[in-house]
């Protein structure tokens, strides 16, 4: 039964999507172009992102960058201010996971993790404030994961990483909320895309994390960016320092 709730319209907006070119950041770039938005894709390889070009020539972009090099950042914002001539909201999504038990953790490895998932949340936020302060209207919304706050044997750097994507998002919401800019976060669990596809295609490992799931199955891509698109929508202006669990459930110990 329809709501009568009008769309959440992101129209007249510009939004930049780190890792927007493949898996859930790509289904998050899809859900503000279908409502309205300008939206530039960012990450060092195009990998899918043609796909939207061709479905939006007007509204979607990419922008190489690397979220882990503060030039790179920095001229990525440059890029989206100067080619669409705002910018409003910002997605941190770009992330990677190189699993291994402690013991067996490389240095280049965690520095990897470290210098994506957390370094390049904080660069994300802190070279798109002055577009989003002009903007008067800012949004950002950072992506975690369920083990940013449960623990798993073999996945400590990417866990502890987005730990702290949480707290950086807690800490930016009350340092920028006084600025007009709202910061909060989503926290996927096992979706059917990009990482959780992994997950999900190893039979064992599957198994044993779907038993902790209450819904019993994956997320769909769809119910994270719906998610995404209430938080840089109109609609959440009062939703701050937030951290939306999107995970079916979890029992987890
Ligand atoms: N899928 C899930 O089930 C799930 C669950 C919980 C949390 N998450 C989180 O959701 C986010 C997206 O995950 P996904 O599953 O969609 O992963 P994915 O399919 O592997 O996509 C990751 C994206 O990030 C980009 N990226 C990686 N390193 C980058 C860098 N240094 N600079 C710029 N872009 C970079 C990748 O492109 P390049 O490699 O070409 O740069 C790619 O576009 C991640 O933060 C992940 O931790 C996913």
């Amino acid at each position: 039964m329809s709501t009568g709730a009008p769309p959440r319209s992101l129209q007249g907006t510009t939004a930049v999507v780190t890792g927007g070119t493949t898996g859930l950041g790509l289904g998050i770039a899809e859900r503000f172009l279908a409502a309205g938005a300008t939206v530039v894709c960012a990450s060092r390889d195009t990998h899918d992102v043609r796909t939207v070009l061709d479905r939006f020539p007007e509204r979607a972009h990419y922008h190489r960058a690397d979220v882990s090099d503060e030039a790179s950042v920095r001229d990525l914002m440059r890029f989206a201010h100067e080619r669409t001539g705002r910018l409003d909201v910002v997605v941190a999504n770009a992330g990677i996971s190189r699993d291994a038990k402690l013991a067996r953790l490389s240095l280049a490895d965690w520095n990897a993790m470290v210098g994506t998932n957390l370094t390049g949340v904080f660069l994300t936020i802190r070279e798109s404030l002055p577009y989003l302060l002009e903007s008067g209207r800012g949004r950002i919304i950072t992506v975690s994961s369920l083990m940013g706050s449960r623990t798993a044997v073999g996945a400590a750097g990417y866990c502890a990483t987005k730990a702290g994507v949480e707290m950086l998002t807690r800490a930016a919401a009350i340092e920028l909320g006084p600025k007009g800019i709202s910061v909060n976060a989503i926290a996927p669990g096992f979706i059917n895309t990009g990482m959780g596809k992994k997950v999900e295609a190893d039979e064992r490992l599957w198994q044993r994390y779907r038993d902790r799931i209450a819904l019993g199955r994956l997320g769909d891509t769809a119910e994270v960016t719906e998610a995404a698109a209430f938080l840089a929508a109109p609609e959440s202006s009062y939703v701050n320092g937030h951290v939306l669990e999107i995970n079916g459930g979890l029992r987890w110990s």
